[in-house]
């Protein structure tokens, strides 16, 4: 039986002459939970740009659920049941939280060539729902999300991703910018998706919240991935002397 979700195969991003990302040979297994750590600049969001078709890759292969994929954007990663939250957010400020929610996969009454007509009523019942599950508190829905504050356009981000999730979902520093309390939803949010099962690759700069959260822990250096260790055996000086190149890496004197 094939266990792996998502694997990389000497994924490489050159922008011009910068080697964003090189040869990197990732694996996620079903079920699993992944946390990529590293500098500002190691690669990350490289990374997932590649995987979720953001960007194209400049050489290398990525197989999802089995089968060899080149996604063309996230619309289409989303259709294969890839979410993503991206470091920039992705929301669109003029439409209210259900409308964002449904942003690019919009329920509808009927359809009938140029003519349709959104199932306004669904989205909001079923958006509703979701932020119940996800425990995120948004005082109106109705309200268009350019009016609220960083962290709760933040939570409804996850929350899009987490309700859509199907296959893998993808969390680019979710809380880097979230307060206290927020980020312990987030990560109610997290283990929720762990007991369903979700597969996930989270992208974080809190150790602490790493080593709570995930199952294995990723390094990425300089555009390449220089370790992978399981929770269980490593701990933070270790995971920190991979990140600034102590360990698995020349020595940085920078
Ligand atoms: N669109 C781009 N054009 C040119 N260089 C880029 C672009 N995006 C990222 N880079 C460079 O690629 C490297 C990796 O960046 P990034 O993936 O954002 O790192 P991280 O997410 O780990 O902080 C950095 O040197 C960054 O400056
Ligand atoms: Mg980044």
């Amino acid at each position: 039986m094939n266990d792996i979700i998502l694997e990389t195969r000497g994924l490489t991003k050159r922008y011009g002459g910068v080697h964003a990302l090189e040869d990197a040979n990732f694996i996620l297994r079903k079920g699993e939970h992944v946390a990529v750590v590293g500098d500002n600049g190691a690669g990350k969001s490289t990374f997932v740009r590649q995987v979720t078709g953001v960007e194209q890759r400049t050489s290398g292969q990525i197989f999802f659920d089995g089968q060899e994929v080149s996604h063309s954007g996230p619309l289409e990663a989303r259709e294969a049941g890839i979410e993503t939250v991206f470091q920039t957010l992705a929301l669109a400020d003029d439409l209210d939280v259900p409308s964002n929610l449904y942003l690019g996969r919009e329920l509808f009454k009927f359809r009938l060539g140029p003519f349709s007509w959104l199932d306004r009523k669904t989205m909001r019942e079923r958006t509703l729902e979701a932020l119940k599950t996800t425990a995120v508190k948004i005082p109106n829905v109705d309200n268009p999300i350019r009016n609220m504050s960083g962290g709760q356009r933040q939570c409804v981000a996850i929350a899009r991703a987490a309700a859509f999730a199907s296959k893998l979902i993808i969390m680019d520093e979710p809380t880097a910018a979230l307060g206290v309390q927020e980020t312990a939803q987030v990560e109610n949010i997290i283990r929720g998706l762990k007991e369903r099962g979700v597969p996930m690759i989270l992208i974080s700069h809190n150790l602490r919240q790493v080593f709570d959260l995930v199952d294995r822990i990723v390094v990425f250096r300089r555009g390449r991935i220089v370790a992978s260790l399981n929770r269980d055996e490593t701990d933070g000086n270790d995971i920190v002397s991979y990140i600034t190149g102590v360990k698995g890496g020349e020595v940085s004197y920078a």
